[in-house]
């Protein structure tokens, strides 16, 4: 369907989304390089969940090329892990790449899945862990959303960053950065149909708060990527934020252009 474009001389964004920053970028630029010194990750383990594509696996070649020692990627299908660690190697060919297929939601296997990891790194403890893992659950409205999409869309994004932060926790160092790949959604104004992705992402942003409360020695960090073509939302089409059918009265709106 094609989407009526805002005025982005009014408003930064790709003239869909507005921007929340004064700046939009489309493409990685220098300051952030994994090739600069200042941002080397030499002699680093990471550990990505949902490392075999999209934003995790950039994000694994771009550790890769800063120089990390060990990555683990972790996901359901073991296809995308193989096919994602051949580019990560391709990206450095020293780094030793682990990929586990594991289901997030599951918990036992997931104390497995990082245990068999942790061993295969020889051991090594965690520095930086990345809970990326996601899915966009099926759109609708609050009233007449299925309580089935509404469980699966809670086990799949919110008891899988549970799982998954309860069962890191003794494999990370002491000082150890935890990342949250949250999103944007959490603070704009309504998407229509976009609700159960927004409240559960929300809802993770918060558990990370906590764990970075509960947890000072540790590095805790929500980030917000974006809007990227990657498979959760190829299919998936939003109106442009001026067509929004509702409005919002929350606190966080922030599509006003006094907000910059
Ligand atoms: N793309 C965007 O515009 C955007 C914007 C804001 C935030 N985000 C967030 O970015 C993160 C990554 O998404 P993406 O855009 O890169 O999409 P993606 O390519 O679909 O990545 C999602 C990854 O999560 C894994 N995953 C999902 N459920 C899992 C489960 N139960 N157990 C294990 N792994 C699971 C998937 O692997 P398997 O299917 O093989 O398990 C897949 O590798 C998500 O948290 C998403 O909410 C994306």
């Amino acid at each position: 369907m094609p989407i009526k474009q805002f005025d982005t001389e009014a408003y930064p964004g790709n003239g869909q989304f507005k921007s929340i920053t004064a700046t939009w970028h489309n493409e990685p630029y220098p300051r952030i390089s994994p090739a600069r010194p200042e941002l080397t990750a030499n002699g680093k383990v990471i550990f990505i969940t949902g490392g075999g594509s999209g934003i995790g696996k950039a994000t694994a070649i771009a550790f890769a090329e800063a120089g990390a020692k060990i990555i683990a990627i972790f996901g359901r299908r073991v296809e995308k892990l193989e096919s994602a660690a051949r580019e990560i190697q391709k990206a450095n060919s020293i780094v030793t790449v682990i990929r586990v297929s594991v289901d997030l939601s599951q918990r036992t296997a997931v104390d497995k899945a990082f245990e068999n990891a942790a061993q295969q790194a020889g051991g090594a403890a965690v520095d930086i862990f990345i809970s990326n893992a996601g899915i966009l659950q099926e759109l609708g409205t609050v009233s007449g959303y299925k309580e089935e999409h509404f469980r699966k869309g809670l086990e799949s994004n919110m008891l899988s960053t549970f799982n998954a932060v309860q069962s890191i926790l003794p494999h990370l160092t002491p000082k150890a950065k935890v990342f949250d790949v949250s999103s944007g959604i959490c603070h704009i104004s309504p998407l229509p149909g976009a609700w159960a992705y927004a409240a559960t992402k929300a809802a993770n942003t918060k558990l990370f708060q906590y764990l970075q409360a509960e947890n000072p020695e540790l590095h805790v960090v929500s980030i917000q990527p974006g809007v990227i073509l990657t498979e959760i939302n190829a299919n998936t089409y939003f109106e442009n934020q001026d067509d929004s059918k509702y409005t919002s009265t929350c606190p966080s709106h922030n599509t006003a252009p006094d907000f910059y």
